[in-house]
């Protein structure tokens, strides 16, 4: 069809030429890109040559240097293609395009000018000089951004050319066509839509242009943009509220949470540090937060006791300066990190023993700040102790007595509070108080012993200290301070006090005066012990004051009485026999006990070998039988002595005279001699004494013929009676002796004289072989009797008396 049309236009523009042949000029239209050797035309026949003529005439083309794309055919005189002709690379886009060449005939020289006029045909499609490009795109750009693309060209020309753009997808840009002056046509898109890099980081564009040809063709170019990250987004917190435990006393680093953001931007603009932001109070000293990775940890330390919640603010932020905040709610939890302090609330520490039960001590103050069971405090006493915790109110305990204090039993206490919580491990504290407990006078002084005995040996000096009592008081201080009292009584008629006193301070008892024993054995008084209370107590004591013997008596020799040195002798006939009782000692002691027991020794004798004396009793006995050659004249010097320490005595002598006769006795105790030493002393008074005695002599007669009478008649009541008599004893002087000591009935004579040598007894006997002259001028061993009996206060009343032992076991002095 192609080749039809040609063909057919060919023709035509020949019958033009034809019509023009005169001017010997002629024109064709080829399209381009005919295949070689196509006619372009018959140019023979065209310019009204004979085709001889061309042969002959040697036609050729003549076209300078285009000659290379069209030939003459002079055989046929015909124009054919010789090589391809491209429009584009001949004439660009030039139009028409035209090839102009001269047909030459020699013989004669003739020429003709031809003109081929070269049609375009689509042949070029629209073409871009990169197959893509690429853009970076801010996504923050804004609407209507332009941005340059660069044209397609097409290399043919008119409708063959290129016509329009495509741009697909759409969506974010439009294309923008702008027309030049030169006529170009500049390629712009147009940003329509906001570009999201976090939705659509890449975008891919394919720009098509279009010709008008036909068919149409057209070239693509790829477009690439890349959205460039702007930092459009804030960083956003995971969660608005963290909340978190951590024990208190948790070691430095601890991780208490991780807070996290994420940030949709890319690079730096997503990049997020994290702090704290500031507050008034004190988190930033204790907590931390990791700028980079968002650990909040522990920097300092945590009391629960001091603050139980710490809110955290937390800032993200990225590098645009965008932020969030969260907060970190931090709950601390309690560790039993305090024991409970006990207070003591009262500075008192004494209490009275009389404080009845229930009577308060003080109070208690404890505290724990630990929570719950941590903070949960029990206490208890130590054991033993009357007293009691009771809890008043929260927290306060009071000290409370349980029972009866005594002083007495238990001075003081010391009272240990225990506490401990309830945590595990359990924490706990003790307070120790000591109590005081003060004194009431409610003991009363107590004597040591229920009643007192005390010994205090006869002849004291007064004022010597006999014994001391003591009372002790239980209680305290002056409740404690005991005084000694001598209670008011009388001892014989007489006040106690003129006996002994008692020192109030010290409970010693002094002797008033000087003991005797013989006069007053024992007596009995009350001493009141009595402490500085008020009011005061006392107690009563009776002490029994005992007096004790002291050898302060020599024993006293009551026969044969001493005479000094006159002669008293006892008879022993020469036939008496070994054994015979010559006399007895009689002697007495008024102490008691030992000091009072007597013994008899013979000191002295004319002849040891002769008598002995009775240790016991006295008895002076002959141990042999008495001879002649034996002395009238036998002096015995008996000691007697008592058992007390040191012992005393007393002596006698006893004469004996041995004789069968009284004529003999008296002869011989006439020339009996003087003891020498008296002699001198004596002169003197014997020769002051014989006036004296002269006038008691003729007295004396008087008396004798007296007593001659009256013994006369009393010896025949004597023989009547029967009655036995014998000597006169002390009413003191019991029979310590035993009845052993005065087996025989004795009837004595006295007749006293002041002169030893001229008196003379005479003794009526019931009985008795026995026969004594005695003198009793010596005085001094009868005082006591004298005292006691008065009768012989008057030497010259000479008296009998007599008395029955067996009747009376009393005894009776004749005299
Ligand atoms: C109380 O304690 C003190 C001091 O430890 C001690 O001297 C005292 O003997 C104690 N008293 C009692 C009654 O235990
Ligand atoms: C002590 O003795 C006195 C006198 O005998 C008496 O009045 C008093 O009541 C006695 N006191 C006591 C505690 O026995």
């Amino acid at each position: 069809m192609q080749i039809h049309i040609t063909v057919r236009q060919a023709l035509l523009f020949v019958t033009i030429l034809l019509f023009r042949a005169v001017s010997s000029q002629v024109s064709y239209s080829i399209p381009e890109e005919m295949a070689k050797g196509s006619l372009v035309g018959s140019v023979a026949q065209d310019l009204g040559l004979d085709v001889k003529r061309l042969r002959l005439g040697n036609g050729r083309v003549y076209s300078g240097d285009s000659s290379d794309y069209v030939e003459l055919n002079a055989e046929r005189g015909v124009l054919l293609v010789k090589e391809r002709i491209d429009r584009e690379a001949l004439c660009g886009d030039t139009t028409p395009c035209a090839l102009h060449f001269q047909i030459v005939l020699e013989n004669p020289m003739e020429f003709y000018s031809v003109t081929v006029e070269i049609t375009d045909i689509n042949d070029n499609a629209p073409t871009f000089e990169k197959a893509e490009i690429k853009f970076l795109i801010s996504e923050s750009s804004a609407v209507g951004a332009k941005f340059d693309l660069e044209r397609a060209v097409d290399l043919d020309v008119g409708i063959n050319t290129l016509q329009s753009y495509v741009l697909k997808p759409s969506g974010h840009f439009l294309l923008k066509l702008q027309n030049h002056a030169d006529g170009t046509k500049n390629v712009e898109m147009v940003l329509q839509k906001p570009l999201d890099r976090e939705k659509n980081e890449f975008i891919s564009l394919v720009l098509t242009a279009v010709d008008g040809g036909e068919p149409q063709m057209s070239g693509t170019m790829q477009i690439l943009i890349t959205v460039l990250d702007a930092n459009d987004n804030a960083p956003v917190f995971t969660q608005p509220i963290y909340k978190a435990t951590v024990s208190e006393n948790s070691a430095k680093g601890t991780v208490v949470t991780t807070v996290s953001a994420s940030d949709a931007d890319q690079g730096l603009n997503g990049k997020i540090t994290y702090s704290i932001t500031s507050t008034m109070d004190e988190v930033r000293q204790i907590f931390e937060v990791n700028e980079e990775n968002g650990e909040v940890t522990l920097i300092g330390r945590l009391d629960y006791e001091k603050k139980k919640l710490f809110q955290i603010n937390v800032r993200a932020r990225d590098n645009g300066g965008l932020t969030d905040s969260c907060k970190v709610m931090v709950d601390v939890v309690d560790i039993n990190d305090n024991e409970p302090v006990i207070k003591i609330m009262s500075k008192s520490t004494v209490i009275s023993e009389s404080a009845n039960p229930n009577t308060v001590v003080t109070m208690i103050n404890i505290q724990d700040p630990d929570a719950g069971k941590n903070g949960n405090v029990q206490c208890f006493l130590n054991e033993d102790i009357p007293f009691i915790l009771k809890l008043t109110t929260n927290n306060f305990y009071s000290l409370v007595t349980e029972g009866e204090l005594d002083r007495e039993r238990d001075s003081e206490y010391n009272i240990t509070v225990t506490c401990s919580d309830e945590g595990v491990p359990s924490l706990s504290s003790s307070v120790t108080l000591t109590l005081q407990i003060s004194d009431v006078n409610d003991n009363p002084p107590v004597f040591e012993r229920s009643s007192y005995e005390a010994y205090i040996v006869e002849n004291n000096t007064p004022g010597v200290s006999i014994f001391t009592v003591k009372a002790r008081d239980a209680d305290w201080n002056q409740n404690a301070r005991v005084s000694y009292i001598l209670e008011d009584s009388s001892v014989n008629g007489v006040p106690v006090s003129s006996y002994v006193s008692v020192s109030a301070d010290s409970g010693v008892i002094h002797a008033v005066k000087s003991f005797d024993y013989e006069q007053i054995k024992d007596f009995q008084f009350i001493i009141k012990a009595q402490d500085g209370g008020s009011p005061p107590l006392s107690s009563n004591v009776t002490v029994k004051i005992l007096i004790q013997d002291q050898n302060d008596n020599p024993p006293q020799v009551l026969y044969p009485v001493q005479t000094g040195g006159s002669m008293v002798a006892e008879m022993v006939p020469r036939s008496a026999d070994v054994g015979y009782l010559v006399t007895k000692v009689v002697a007495v002691d008024v102490d008691s006990g030992q000091n009072a027991w007597l013994s008899y020794k013979l000191q002295k004798a004319t002849d040891r070998a002769l008598f002995e004396v009775g240790l016991q009793n006295g008895e002076i006995r002959t141990i042999r039988q008495v001879t002649d050659k034996d002395a009238v004249k036998q002096r015995l010097t008996v000691i007697v002595e008592d058992n007390g320490q040191p012992s005393r005595s007393a002596t006698v002598i006893v004469n004996v005279a041995v004789a069968d006769s009284f004529p003999e006795v008296l002869s011989e105790f006439s020339e009996f001699p003087h003891n020498k030493e008296y002699n001198d002393n004596l002169t003197f008074y014997l020769v002051l004494a014989l006036a004296v005695v002269s006038f008691l002599f003729i007295t004396c007669l008087v008396v004798i013929i007296s007593v001659k009478i009256y013994r006369w008649r009393q010896s025949r009541i004597l023989y009547h009676s029967s009655l036995p008599v014998i000597p006169y004893y002390p009413p003191r002087y019991s029979d310590t002796l035993g009845t052993g000591t005065l087996p025989h009935v004795y009837n004595y004579e006295v007749c006293r004289t002041t002169d030893s040598r001229k008196s003379e007894s005479k003794f009526g006997r019931a009985g008795s072989q026995n026969m004594l002259i005695m003198d009793p001028s010596s005085t001094g061993t009868m005082q006591r009797i004298q005292n006691e009996t008065n009768i012989l206060d008057e030497p010259d009343s000479p008296l009998e008396v007599t008395a029955s032992l067996s009747t009376y076991r009393s005894l009776m002095l004749t005299l």
